[in-house]
């Protein structure tokens, strides 16, 4: 049930303001998690995902998750070993993060409580008119890069956010991708409607003005990322970034070989060609078909638990599950069932496995003698149902749980707060990007991935809108049709949907880290 009105929801702050005289919210521990039993959690989740969202909040701050002067995100920042305080902020980011600080906002303009308990604890009231006014800024920084950088066609590729004007960062010269974009897209599309849901005219006039933008992409998107027969190419080289799309010597050639064909997140963009790349309907075929040899059918089989039938994974990281919080999968019931099964295997898993967490895709732990995080972590999930088997699983994150919360936020909050007790599991900035699982080393670093898919789990993601705006633009009827199409061929009868979610059973070990100071 969305809230279309304003004024129901000052009701709702009022209510909040008054119940505190100074109007300032009272300030949970930085260290709430273990002051949450389990049991607790379970029976009623919301206290803790009220002190949650006060955390992960902190991380909303300038220089640290995002720029006040351009609107645009940051990629996250580092923190210091022993305190907890922020040290070196990463510069740059993407089209990912972007998409999950857009993903936020909506719920901000929808009213959501939650989400101004987030942006805006001591003025709940405020958190609209804050995210109004950082996308108006937002939108002004996206149309002068389309204006330096032309060659883009609209979409971004990963640019340095710390000047005033983004530039590509120097890895990203002349190329752009088209995952990260698919994410932003689809969270613009439903930002858009959340804020013509509301009364307000300014808001209606940016909703317009984002709509510009996010069209402008649609009469470039096939031509910078579709190469004809169903090939979409994950990344682009670009021949002069500075030229526009149309000018005789631009051109763009996939790099390498790599398509973006998988059945995972990749699939936003595939969504965004196939409804909006002015594609003919044999191409739109050749779209799918080209996808449909990796989408496939797997039994997990493991201790006691199985065989429960899931979507084989890359790595069965939960990163992968991204497109369900952008678009309305979830409407079609064979969809919405093997994704349940896959929370159970995910859940289940760590307990048979006997690991204090769950994985996913993540930075590795700090080297405390200089600071630096040691590096990236792709292949984590489940090698057994997995395409790649070969997987590093030493560390664990808490935003390895955002999949499990859009089913059941008891039992994915369990197990977020099953690592946020490990210490220096939590920080200032809310969640700690990862632990080892023997206890030994943790990741002193806070990003928009490790921190805000589980807060946009929380707060449900945003089909609500996207399936209202594809409603109203004639989309969904095939949308479903295509989704449907494409896993009822491969999922029919499902094995293990009796099978519970599984509760952690093992706890990061203490091997002598000492928490973050600045955090108690
Ligand atoms: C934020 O970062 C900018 C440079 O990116 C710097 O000029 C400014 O002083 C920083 N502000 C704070 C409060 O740290
Ligand atoms: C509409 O939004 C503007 C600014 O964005 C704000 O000043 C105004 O109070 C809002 N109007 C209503 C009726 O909420
Ligand atoms: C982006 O730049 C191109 C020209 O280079 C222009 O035609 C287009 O209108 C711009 N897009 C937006 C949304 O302003
Ligand atoms: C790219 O295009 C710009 C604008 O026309 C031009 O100034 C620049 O020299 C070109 N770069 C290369 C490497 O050709
Ligand atoms: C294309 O590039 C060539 C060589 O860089 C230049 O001579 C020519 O004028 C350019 N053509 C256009 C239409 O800009
Ligand atoms: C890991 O680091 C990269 C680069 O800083 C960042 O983009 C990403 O969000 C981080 N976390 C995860 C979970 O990927
Ligand atoms: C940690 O940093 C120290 C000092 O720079 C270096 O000697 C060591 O090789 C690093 N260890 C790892 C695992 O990167
Ligand atoms: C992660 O760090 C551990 C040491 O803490 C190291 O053994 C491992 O190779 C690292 N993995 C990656 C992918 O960086
Ligand atoms: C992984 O996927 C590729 C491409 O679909 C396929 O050729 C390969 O057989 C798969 N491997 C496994 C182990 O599933």
């Amino acid at each position: 049930m969305r809230v279309t009105q304003t004024s129901s929801l000052a009701l709702t702050w009022a209510a909040l303001a008054s119940a505190l005289p100074s109007g300032q919210a009272k300030v949970p521990s930085c260290r709430f998690a273990s002051q949450h039993t389990q049991q607790q959690v379970l029976r009623d989740p919301s206290n803790f995902i009220n002190d949650l969202l006060y955390w992960e909040g902190q991380f909303h701050q300038n220089n640290v998750s995002y720029n006040t002067a351009n609107g645009m995100s940051y990629d996250g920042t580092n923190i210091d070993w022993v305190t907890g305080e922020r040290t070196v902020k990463h510069p740059f980011s993407a089209a990912s993060k972007e998409s999950l600080q857009v993903m936020l906002y909506t719920h901000a303009i929808a009213g959501s409580a939650e989400a101004a308990r987030f942006l805006s604890p001591n003025n709940p009231a405020a958190a609209p008119e804050m995210v109004v006014s950082i996308m108006e800024t937002k939108l002004q920084t996206y149309l002068r890069f389309n204006e330096t950088y032309p060659g883009f066609g609209g979409f971004l590729p990963w640019f340095t956010s710390s000047t005033q004007d983004l530039t590509p960062t120097w890895d990203w010269v002349n190329r752009v991708p088209g995952l990260d974009n698919g994410e932003l897209l689809w969270a613009v599309y439903g930002f858009i409607q959340a804020l013509e849901n509301t009364n307000n005219a300014s808001y209606k006039e940016l909703a317009s003005k984002w709509q510009t933008w996010m069209d402008y992409t649609k009469t470039t998107a096939a031509q910078i990322f579709y190469k004809g027969n169903g090939r979409v190419c994950s990344v682009i080289d670009i021949k002069n970034q500075s030229l526009p799309v149309n000018d005789p010597n631009q051109s763009y050639d996939c790099e390498g070989t790599g398509l973006l064909n998988d059945p995972y997140e990749g699939e936003l963009f595939t969504f965004w060609l196939n409804f909006f790349g002015g594609l003919s309907d044999a191409d739109k075929k050749a779209l799918w078909a080209i996808k449909r040899p990796q989408l496939v059918s797997v039994d997990y089989d493991m201790g006691n638990v199985g065989p429960v039938t899931v979507q084989k994974g890359y790595w069965f990281s939960s990163h992968e599950t991204w497109k369900v919080m952008e678009m309305p999968y979830y409407d079609v019931d064979i969809i919405r069932r093997v994704y349940e099964n896959a929370e159970r295997v995910r859940t289940c898993n760590s307990v048979v496995t006997k690991v204090p967490g769950m994985f996913a895709s993540v930075n590795n732990s700090t080297n405390s003698s200089n600071g630096q995080v040691i590096g990236y972590i792709s292949n984590a999930g489940i090698p057994s149902i997995s395409n790649q088997t070969v997987q590093e699983l030493d560390v664990i994150t808490p935003y390895s749980v955002f999949p499990t919360i859009l089913f059941n936020k008891a039992v994915g909050l369990a197990w977020w707060r099953n690592m946020a007790i490990a210490k220096k599991g939590q920080n200032p900035y809310g969640s700690t990007e990862s632990t080892r699982v023997d206890g030994t080393g943790a990741s002193a670093l806070v990003t928009w991935d490790s921190k805000i898919t589980t807060v946009n789990a929380i707060l449900g993601g945003v089909t609500e809108w996207t399936r209202q705006k594809m409603k109203s633009d004639g989309l969904y009827e095939e949308f479903i049709s295509i989704a449907t199409n494409e896993y009822s061929s491969v999922f029919k009868d499902l094995k293990g949907e009796h099978v519970n979610f599984c509760l952690p059973e093992e706890t990061v070990p203490d091997a002598g880290l000492e928490d973050f100071t600045l955090c108690v």
